[in-house]
């Protein structure tokens, strides 16, 4: 059970609020498509807590990575030009490095090299991985930048792909590491589909069982099935806001799925979807090729006032939730629950156990960074994601070991 306060504590993220500000000094965070960063281009806008930036790249490639406030008087650095390796602000001339240096102030009369260098612009570490540019919004030494498998993989074995939500950043994380709602909301694709993740429609109600890992968890969902064998599906949670999930498509050496519930603010989050494939290109790709564009590069279908757009009638005609896409459906019960849902009225079960964990571990360490401490999940060099996979399976029985299972 959460409490109104603890509620509060979970999902404010602006500001001084201390969950903001323990995953910005702890956690890289992905913050915006390698693609939409070109040279020549103009500066592409992101909000990530509260606070608006810009990112840009110079003519040497590498990415800047700044507040969108001019330096000078807060004029929109997205207005500016890129020259060489600089933004330069449309209103007065400033031009500000990608690395963070004042190198032209066109309207000082004295001395403006000197004056320029008492100019002080924050410039973000920030890599490249997966086609996304990763960002580091703390103060002082930045941790390592997460090295999951997918990070340095060809960009045939890897496609990303966000969308921005109304919704809080922790009904990201919980509608990731929630395994028990497969069979139920995602009905329609269940029965099509001849994996482990068809197979939960088996049983519906699911045990859980869990592993602790100094990243956060392994969540193993199981179902037993009337044969006396056991559907388990295996969600990796890694602090603070990514979920490995199982693969769902069908097929051997399926591609991998990985969820990132970053917050834009309060209210709003991007949920990134990275699927990668260690072995050979994803199909996931293929798939997003023929639609001509991920299924949520458009947004949601609808708003509130249609209920996101469901189609009463395909739900007639079979279609479980009157969605077409699996996505959909996901993003569509997380914003309907509200910008910043209320959990202090739930009424849990023991199938909510992933959830509690996460809020649980999310609870323990802010409030050890309001006590002064680094949280235990943070990546340290001596922490590696590298073997971090999320597994599904058949096991003969209950009371087989779902750790056997192999990635
Ligand atoms: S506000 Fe940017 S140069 Fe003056
Ligand atoms: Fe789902």
């Amino acid at each position: 059970m959460v409490t109104k306060a603890e509620n509060e504590l979970l999902s404010r993220v602006t500001g001084d609020a201390p969950m903001g500000k323990m995953l910005r000094q702890h956690y890289w965070l992905p913050a915006v498509l390698s693609v939409r960063v070109k040279y020549g281009q103009a500066p592409t806008k992101v909000r990530l807590f509260g606070e608006n930036f810009i990112a840009f790249r110079g003519e040497d490639g590498k990415v800047g990575f700044m507040e969108e406030a001019c330096p000078h008087r807060g004029a929109s650095l997205a207005l500016g030009r890129v020259e060489g390796c600089a933004v330069q602000c449309l209103f007065h001339g400033w031009k500000i490095s990608s690395d963070g240096h004042v190198v032209d102030v066109p309207n000082e009369p004295n001395r403006p090299a000197e004056f320029a260098k008492t100019v002080k612009v924050r410039a973000y570490p920030s890599r490249e991985g997966a086609g996304i540019i990763w960002v580091w919004l703390g103060e002082g030494e930045a941790p390592p930048c997460p090295d999951f498998e997918w990070m340095d993989l060809p960009p045939e074995q890897v496609y990303s792909a966000g969308i921005e939500l109304n919704a809080n950043w922790l009904q990201g994380v919980e509608a990731t590491i929630d395994s028990s709602h497969v069979a139920l909301l995602h009905t329609s694709w269940t029965t099509t589909s001849a994996t482990d993740f068809g197979a939960t429609r088996e049983n519906t109600a699911v045990n859980y069982e869990f592993e602790k890992k100094p990243y956060g968890f392994r969540a193993a969902a199981l179902r037993a099935a009337p044969d006396g064998s056991c559907v388990a599906r295996v969600t990796e949670f890694v602090m603070p806001y990514y979920g490995l999930i199982p693969p769902i498509f069908t097929g051997p050496k399926q591609d991998r799925i990985a969820i990132i519930a970053v917050p834009i603010d309060d209210e709003n989050l991007i949920q990134w979807y990275i699927y990668y494939n260690p072995e050979k290109p994803v199909d996931s790709m293929k798939r997003t090729q023929r639609a001509n564009q991920w299924p949520m590069a458009g947004g949601l279908p609808g708003d509130r006032s249609n209920n996101w757009g469901q189609n009463r009638d395909v739900m007639g005609a079979g279609n479980n939730s009157g969605f077409f896409e699996i996505v959909i459906e996901d993003f569509v019960v997380m914003v309907s629950m509200g910008p910043i849902v209320d959990r202090s009225k739930e009424y849990l079960c023991s199938s909510d156990q992933a959830i509690i964990r996460v809020r649980r571990m999310l609870l323990e360490e802010v409030k050890a960074f309001m006590a002064g401490k680094a949280p235990k999940s943070a990546q340290t060099p001596a922490m590696s994601y590298q073997g971090v996979r999320a597994v599904g399976g058949r096991l003969p029985s209950t009371s087989d070991d779902w750790r056997q299972i192999a990635a």
